[in-house]
């Protein structure tokens, strides 16, 4: 997954569970290094999206209808989840699912099972994890079900690393934790950008998201409503009233700034390739 390639190109993805349709020919690309972001309220289809890429949203009962994706220029569509994680993606799942009654040591070894990896390759990572997040080498031993809840989710993101990932999915990272486990593991997403791996990172705290990011995707009732430059959703009314908690005086006023001062943000359009045309406007979800 080298060079100009996108780490990760979804096109005109449609998924489900049985009947009902969680993703409509969603597209959205994250360029080679990058961290883009998915926000979008309870409900949006964030998860279904990520399990769509890993391929194991047929362990919760969905499937993918149509649609492809592909990661460093190669097709994901069709392959069992271990070769997606053996091709470079790894995915921190939502409610960070660590193995409980498990060492930390053993939920980071499990980790490093979808990859082929030598000896040395394998230390190397794991003094990366240890790096990122000392407290997972100071609880080796311990069960993980003892971790506090953000290590837990430090745990999982330790985990995901095991594998070497070249893009990282990671379903709501934040959610449940107090705002400074929350800023601290924002500042982990950073520095293992930093590193080289490309993120995918799906929230609904979109202020923390928005900051990590560098280009943003409004997903709303399994649709791409919004997207653009991470600052330019920022700075949009919508985004801020509805997903950044702005009140509308200050939204009012700071929208007509951004309408001038930002111009390329990118709106739902149902003549464009990929609107269904069928859009309502009242399915619309309040977050905090
Ligand atoms: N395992 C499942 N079986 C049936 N429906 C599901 C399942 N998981 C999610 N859904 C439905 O798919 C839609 C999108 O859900 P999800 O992707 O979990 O949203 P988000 O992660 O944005 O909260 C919702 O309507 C949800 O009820
Ligand atoms: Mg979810």
């Amino acid at each position: 997954m080298q060079g100009t390639e996108p780490a990760l190109e979804v096109t005109d993805l449609t998924a489900g569970y049985g009947p009902v349709h969680a993703l409509r020919r969603v597209s959205l690309t994250v360029p080679a290094g990058a961290v883009v972001t998915v926000l979008g309220g309870n409900g949006a289809g964030k998860s279904t999206l990520l399990r769509a890429v890993s391929r194991t949203l047929r362990f919760h009962g969905g499937a993918v209808v149509s649609g492809t994706v592909s990661c460093g220029g190669r097709p994901l569509d069709g392959l069992p989840p271990d070769r997606v994680v053996a091709a470079g993606v790894s995915q921190v799942p939502e409610g960070r699912q660590v193995f409980a009654r498990m060492t930390v040591e053993d939920n980071l070894r499990a980790g490093a099972l979808g990859r082929r990896a030598d000896r040395t390759e394998r230390a190397q990572a794991l003094r990366r994890v240890h790096a990122l997040f000392p407290v997972l080498a100071d609880r080796a031993r311990q069960p993980a079900g003892l971790l506090s809840g953000g290590e837990q989710q430090m745990l999982a993101v330790g985990r995901a690393l095991m594998a070497r990932p070249e893009l990282l999915l990671l379903d709501e990272p934040s959610l449940g934790l107090a705002p400074l486990m929350a800023a601290r593991i924002a500042d982990a997403i950073r520095e293992i950008n930093g590193q080289g791996t490309a993120v995918l990172l799906v929230e609904q705290n979109a202020a923390l998201a928005l900051r990590l990011a560098s280009r943003a995707y409004v997903l709303e009732v399994g649709e791409v409503t919004l997207s653009g430059p991470a600052a330019e959703l920022a700075a949009s009314d919508e985004v801020r009233r509805r997903y950044l908690g702005v009140v509308d005086e200050d939204a009012a006023a700071d929208a007509a700034r951004a309408r001038t001062d930002h111009p390329a943000l990118s709106r739902w359009d149902p003549a464009a390739p990929g609107g269904t045309g069928s859009r309502p406007r009242d399915r619309r979800q309040e977050t905090r």
